[in-house]
């Protein structure tokens, strides 16, 4: 693919980024600017910001971000052409797509006409007399035909492909959408003797089908879905989410199933928040989708062996995003289709309201597997919570899991703390990049300066490690010097009192109810300050790493000092990556003063003996 050069710069200027990052990340205002929780690491206080006159994102703990297309290609993982394309469409902003080789340019916007006509073909022929089949065997299925028009179902039979080209559709673009496929003779429909259940993007528009099969008994996939198309891949959306994301979000849970059939029935009977993954694993990219709309997820996969290992998958995908996890156990039936048509809804609702919670689950599901009673079992049994724990963020609910866990195998918490927690630490290694583009840095700078006041605002006890850094802007720096002139280390010092100053202006003063009203992390203020105080102490530190680094290349110092220095320097840049907690931050806080201090002291005597030559 390939795009004029002034198309991209038309979109990256047109389109905006608060609302591209807006979507996948929630922002709060702050001065001209927004802010939030960064997408790219695991971040527990906002390190993102967005600024609006610039048009550009960044972290300023690991350098993610950069204008539209670049942030939207890089959060979706897919390339810049790609991202390119997708924006073009989803904000209607006309580009011209260059095929190399050919002289055709084909719109995006075609590739949707070309979808929404073809289930407009499917939706119309299930109400035929060549349909008869598949009508039959919904209602079968207990489907009215209103509900079946509803929700937009359809038949393929075999002549999709051809009433596109009657309409003037070459095969080309019905190959790359999925609807036909080639062979070496002929070119036919992907999709044959198939009941359609249609899939919408988030814009609620139909991007792709599964086909449920009416053959009986032969050789062939039950289901069948779209391939990946330029405007489809099926890693990145969910069934259902294009028609329900908003009623997710207004009640704030999801149920996640594992078929189309099961997530039919159950929005029939007015569960209105069930999805389905589309016949993959349920994936990371998945979750972050989810994520937008809702934290809370109950799992009702298939009561079979591949829908409890599904279930326990898909546990740990979605604990690594700070999901709250409840799973269902339906007894008497294989799955939410099956139990719903044999037992009714409201027996289907009492199976969501006694759910456990995905620890209980896990429990059970991996007991199954040992026995208890012998030692050796009951260690192994044990440690197949490690990766449970590993990706839990946050350290209260840790603690309540291996309470729960202690409790249940009756040993000692501590113990339980250091197998599954301490010994299988991932690490806490963000990529932190430090060359930030050079017109971010100075916003980057002020954003850890703002973060460092508010942090020892709250915490007095951290002012201790950022006195001797100096403050470039003049709200952070007379907080600084009030601090200087009035912490004795002892007596708190109150934001109450503090912006009561005349010391103080209107706007310094807002900023500073600003404080008061963002809250951290409102599960774990304990963990989210700690990370905060690591992540700032480190900018920090790294700010004076960079500057050193420029002292080497001064042509005063001896090239041993040089070599030593920068080894130094590399040296405690890994170990800033390497931080676990705030002792191992405050430990190479101190190392790194203290040897600093050192290696100045040295090249201070071996410049002047220099100079005394
Ligand atoms: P199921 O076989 O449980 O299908 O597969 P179902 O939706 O419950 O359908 P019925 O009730 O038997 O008619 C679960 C999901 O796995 C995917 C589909 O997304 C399906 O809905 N799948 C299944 C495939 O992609 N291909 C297959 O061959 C089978
Ligand atoms: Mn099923």
């Amino acid at each position: 693919m390939k795009f004029r050069e002034e198309d991209i710069e038309r979109l990256n200027r047109e389109l905006k980024i608060e609302e591209i990052v807006g979507e996948v990340v929630s922002l709060k205002k702050s001065g001209s600017n927004y802010k939030g929780l960064c997408p790219f690491h695991i971040d527990s206080n906002p390190s993102f910001m967005v600024s609006p006159n610039k048009n550009i994102c960044k972290c300023f703990v690991c350098g993610g971000g950069g204008g539209p297309i670049k942030f939207y290609s890089d959060f979706k993982q897919i390339t810049f052409s790609e991202a390119v394309k997708e924006l073009a469409e989803k904000y209607n902003i006309d580009i011209k797509i260059e095929y190399q080789g050919k002289e055709k340019n084909v719109e995006y916007k075609e590739y949707y006409e070309v979808m929404n006509l073809v289930h407009e073909y499917y939706t119309a022929e299930i109400f035929k007399n060549t349909g008869r089949i598949a009508l039959e065997y919904l209602t079968s299925r207990g489907l009215t035909p209103e509900q079946i028009k509803k929700n937009g179902i359809g038949y393929a039979n075999n002549g999709a492909v051809d009433y596109l080209m009657s309409k003037g559709y070459g095969t080309d673009i019905l190959i790359t959408l999925g609807i036909a496929k080639a062979s070496e003779s002929n070119i036919y429909d992907a999709f044959r003797n198939r009941i359609m259940f249609p899939i919408h993007s988030l814009g609620k528009k139909v991007i792709a089908f599964g086909g449920r099969t009416l053959e009986k008994g032969k050789d062939v996939p039950k289901y069948i879905n779209t391939p990946d198309t330029p405007i489809f891949k099926k890693g990145n959306i969910l069934y259902g989410l294009g028609e329900r994301s908003s009623i997710i979000k207004k009640k704030n849970y999801s149920i996640l199933m594992e078929g189309y059939m099961d997530v039919l029935t159950s929005v029939i009977e007015g569960f209105d928040v069930t999805l389905a993954p589309l016949g993959t694993a349920f994936t990371e990219e998945q979750g972050m989708l989810l994520k937008k709309y809702t934290s809370n997820i109950i799992l009702a996969f298939d009561m079979d062996g591949a829908g409890q290992k599904a279930t326990e998958k898909t546990i740990l995908t979605l604990k690594k995003q700070g999901f709250n996890i409840r799973v269902l156990t339906l007894t008497g039936a294989k799955d939410p289709d099956e139990y719903i048509k044999k037992y009714g809804k409201q027996s289907f609702l009492e199976t969501i309201q006694n759910s456990e919670e995905c620890f209980d689950f896990l429990y059970s599901y991996y007991g199954k597997e040992y026995d208890l009673n012998d030692m050796f079992s009951k260690q192994n049994f044990i440690k197949r919570f490690v990766e449970f724990f590993q990706n839990i963020d946050d350290k209260i609910e840790k603690t309540l899991y291996i309470d729960k866990l202690s409790t249940n195998v009756r040993i000692e918490k501590e113990i339980l703390w250091e197998t599954l927690v301490d010994k299988n630490k991932p690490r806490y290694s963000k990529p932190r990049v430090q060359e930030y583009e050079k017109e971010n840095k100075e916003e980057a700078d002020n954003e850890v300066e703002i973060l460092t006041v508010r942090l020892i605002l709250d915490e007095n006890k951290y002012f201790k490690y950022f006195e001797n850094y100096s403050f470039q802007m003049k709200f952070a720096r007379k907080i600084i010097d009030y601090f200087k002139e009035n912490y004795d280390g002892k007596k708190v010092l109150k934001l109450e009192e503090i912006i009561k100053l005349d010391t103080f202006e209107d706007e310094e003063k807002l900023k500073m109810i600003d404080f008061s009203l963002v809250s951290y992390n409102p599960y774990s203020q304990l963990e989210a300050k700690e990370m905060l105080f690591i992540e700032l102490l480190s900018s920090w530190l790294r700010k004076d790493i960079f500057n050193y680094k420029n002292l080497i290349k001064q042509q005063d110092l001896t090239i041993i000092i040089k070599m030593q220095l920068a080894l130094f320097l590399k040296s405690s840049e890994i170990s800033l990556g390497e931080v676990k907690n705030s002792d191992d931050m405050i430990r190479i806080y101190e190392e790194f003063n203290k040897k600093i201090n050192f290696f100045l002291m040295n090249s201070r005597e071996a410049l002047s003996e220099k100079v005394h030559k």
